[in-house]
């Protein structure tokens, strides 16, 4: 996911360019660019990090144009870095591209430009690609280029082109990637998404795939696939840029909630392959051979706050599935401790961000002693990604909420994926066993939306027990690692004292705490533990708790003990984590909402703990 901006008129191209591209970093900021037609030559200026760091590189009025295209990048294929930023040139700069999308047959194209045109590439991009194919197309007429060069990709694009000799007009293209253009008066606009034009414009036509668009700062024309006009309806936008940025949800978090059935969905996908009519895992680029993983004695799993809710869900897993004993430990605590580490430890960092400096000295620490580093992260190229031997990146996509969310959920499966792979290829889970969580973990991002359908039960649930002051989360087995990423969601931004315990534990201390001032969530979703689960409800019911259940569908003997019941679909024991927490998650969001939160960005938090 990244951003992309073109803007023609009369002048002040990169002004205009500049503030769409910062409504554009919530779809990706790691670099950002510019590239402007200038005295019969396009300048590129792009760099690493945020936006503001390409406004100072760019401060120089000699840099301003009429005409240009803009990029904040969410970095896919090629690290973050100053030379994999768009825009793209072609060999002699005289075309430049910015592009938001896959380029599937990058490969392909990439070595047949190299063979059949000495093209040198500077970037480990597959967008550069597009900046030689549309280049060696180019003879005056940037459209006709655009639409030879589209023949040759497969995959999802919004592309932008400009061309020094036709230094009026943007030519730009869409299949399977957002783009609208933006209808000024003596000037218009391409870009990704609505809010990067709402400053300077209200009138916008969105385009559709596989259409074509060429802009002039008098005439925007749209052209169909057979290369034919299309007259489209103008589309008034009523709303805020605020409010367009988040898609029509109030806050990130909550837009985030909703994005988890395409991250899960997504992360599966990549991971996936068809071998011989049977779909197994793809860890192609990680090395984790037979050999390997027969040599491992231990898996040491170690993050931060979410990520090592997470990782108590992969320890489950990889014990049950790999048979490798595994300790899980919080980076701020393993790295004083002198772990038991050696060159036949596994480490696996998990990070949303990758730039967490206690997850990142662990990793140091663990590669000082000889381990093997796979890392689970989501932003491509950060310090983590870059650290490790090996990376399986979740694809959540930018996650802009500091209480993290769809990072969560895309993280365990990863970990179902890696325990899944290290079980088979060690041979201690029947091909039957496979192909059943396999089709489980398919299943998840449908049952996920049917959760989300019933948003409205937790919105009551919220609105009803927002005021209690101090609420429990309880559970066995995975549900009580599940317990403490809800105790989490809850206190971080809904400021609620909120404790997380496994529920065998109360009687040993903690249920001296529980009188019907508090409320506990309890959650009973693993069959072979729910009617014990059921036994510690009563306990705490009996101090006069008031009780949510949470449970799989058809598991109704929890009524009898509880003030509320929450159902997830049924599903096996095994993956019940990327369910449950979905509620919590919503819980904790309409909770914090009674209360006037701010949800986005709660107190005393950082999106990225880059201190220790
Ligand atoms: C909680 C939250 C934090 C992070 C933690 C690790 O909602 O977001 O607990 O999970 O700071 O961050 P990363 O995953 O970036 O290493």
């Amino acid at each position: 996911m990244c951003g992309i901006v073109g803007f023609v008129g009369e002048s002040h191209a990169k002004e205009k360019i500049i503030d769409g591209l910062k409504r554009l970093e919530y779809r990706g900021y790691d670099s950002a660019g510019i590239a402007l037609p200038i005295n019969g030559k396009i300048e590129i200026r792009k760099h690493v990090g945020e936006i503001a760091n390409l406004e100072k590189i760019i401060g120089e009025p000699e840099y301003d144009a009429p005409v240009g295209i803009g990029h904040t990048r969410w970095a896919t294929h090629g690290a973050p870095s100053d030379v994999n930023a768009h825009p793209h040139g072609n060999q002699d700069n005289s075309i430049a591209i910015v592009h938001n999308g896959i380029i599937e047959n990058y490969q392909e194209i990439r070595e047949w430009l190299i063979r059949e045109f000495g093209v040198e590439f500077k970037s480990e991009t597959h967008t550069e690609v597009i900046a030689h194919l549309i280049g060696i197309y180019y003879d005056g007429d940037l459209l006709q280029a655009v639409n030879k060069a589209v023949e040759e990709m497969r995959g999802a694009y919004a592309i932008a082109a400009i061309a020094a000799d036709e230094p009026d007009k943007i030519v730009a293209v869409r299949k399977d990637a957002p783009l609208v253009a933006g209808i000024g008066k003596g000037f218009n606009f391409i870009a990704s998404d609505i809010p990067a034009l709402l400053k300077y414009v209200r009138e916008v036509y969105l385009i559709e795939n596989n259409e074509t668009v060429v802009l002039t700062k008098d005439k925007i024309t749209i052209y169909n696939d057979k290369g034919e006009t299309v007259k489209r309806d103008v589309f008034h936008v009523s709303w805020d840029a605020d409010a367009a940025e988040k898609e029509g949800y109030e806050h990130f978090m909550i837009k985030e909630i909703h994005e988890q059935p395409k991250g899960i969905g997504e992360t599966l996908l990549r991971r996936l392959k068809d071998e011989g009519g049977i779909e197994t895992v793809n860890l192609d680029g990680i090395s984790m051979t037979k050999e390997d993983i027969e040599g491992y004695d231990k898996v040491y799993i170690v993050a931060c706050g979410t990520a090592y809710h997470a990782g108590l869900i992969g320890k489950m897993a990889i014990e049950k599935m790999a048979k490798i004993p595994v300790d899980v430990d919080v980076a701020s605590a393993f790295r004083y401790r002198d772990p038991f580490v050696n060159e036949k430890t596994l480490f696996i960092a998990i990070s949303q961000s990758g730039e967490t400096l206690d997850t990142l000295a662990a990793l140091r620490e663990a590669k000082s002693k000889g381990a093997r580093i796979l890392s689970v992260v989501n932003v491509v190229g950060s310090s983590v990604a870059r650290e490790s031997d090996d990376v399986f990146y979740t694809w959540a996509g930018p996650e802009i909420a500091v209480a993290s969310t769809k990072a969560y959920t895309t993280q365990l499966i990863c970990m179902y994926l890696i325990a899944l792979y290290m079980g088979r290829t060690k041979g201690t889970i029947t091909d039957e066993y496979y192909t059943f969580i396999m089709n489980e973990l398919k299943a998840l991002p449908e049952k996920v939306e049917a959760i989300l359908a019933q948003e409205d039960k937790i919105a009551a649930l919220a609105a009803k027990f927002h005021h209690k002051e101090h609420i429990f989360f309880i559970g066995r087995g995975l549900d009580s690692c599940v317990s403490y990423e809800g105790s989490l969601k809850l206190k971080e931004i809904s400021y609620i004292h909120s404790f997380a315990i496994a529920a065998g534990e109360l009687k040993h201390g903690t249920i001296a705490l529980m009188d019907p001032d508090s409320l506990v969530v309890a959650l009973a979703t693993q069959d072979f533990l729910y009617e014990k689960m059921v036994s510690n409800i009563v306990e705490v019911q009996a101090r006069g708790a008031r009780i949510i259940g949470l449970a799989k569908e058809g598991k109704t003997e929890i009524e009898k003990v509880s003030d509320e019941v929450f159902y997830i679909p049924q599903c096996a024991d095994e993956v019940t984590p990327v369910l449950s927490v979905v509620p919590l998650q919503l819980f904790a969001y309409y909770v914090a909402k009674e209360r006037g939160c701010n949800i986005d960005k709660p107190k005393n938090l950082a999106k990225s703990v880059t201190v220790e």
